[in-house]
């Protein structure tokens, strides 16, 4: 047997002012987008914005259900209008950022399962990778792609 380990490259900046200025206005519309969620349970804002290889900014953000399954996360909710209005057009950069009381989180919101799952196929479906940036007030943390959050996926070659 062999020990090996699966590393993930990540830029870790420390905070929004790092970014690049065009990253920065994607912080800024991910932002106000949290600031429409439907957060009525969780109490908890997330905010997503997909930039498509077009330039096209598309948004979401939570939206909660009382009949707590049937919720949608904010990076699906984005990615998925995304694909039904532009399902030629690649993402380029996806923008995750989380808000209490219109306010930036402290730490970065860390997508969970089934959104790396959905990352993974966008990548894949378009034969490219995205960027992924997850933003946080005192910490920025920036991926050259998303799949490699979900080390080990399962996807369209185990179909075959
Ligand atoms: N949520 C997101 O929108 N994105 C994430 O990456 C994690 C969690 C939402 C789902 C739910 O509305 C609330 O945050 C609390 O889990």
């Amino acid at each position: 047997m062999e020990k090996k380990y699966i590393q993930i490259p990540v830029d870790v900046l420390d905070g929004v002012e790092e970014l690049e200025v065009d990253e920065q206005n994607l912080v800024n519309a991910a932002i106000a987008a949290a600031g429409n969620a439907y957060a009525p349970y969780s109490g908890f804002s997330v905010g997503a914005v997909a930039l498509l290889q077009n330039g096209t900014v598309v948004t979401g953000n939570n939206q909660e259900n009382a009949a707590y399954p049937s919720g949608m996360c904010a990076e699906r909710v984005a990615l998925y209008w995304a694909g039904a209005n532009y399902p030629d057009i690649p993402v380029s950069c996806l923008v995750v950022v989380a808000t209490k009381k219109g306010e930036l989180t402290n730490d970065i919101i860390s997508p969970c399962g089934a959104c790396r799952q959905v990352f993974s196929e966008t990548e894949q479906r378009y034969h490219k990778g995205f960027k992924l940036i997850l933003v946080g007030k005192s910490q920025v943390l920036r991926f050259a792609n998303a799949t490699d959050l979900l080390p080990l996926s399962f996807g369209p070659a185990q179909l075959k």
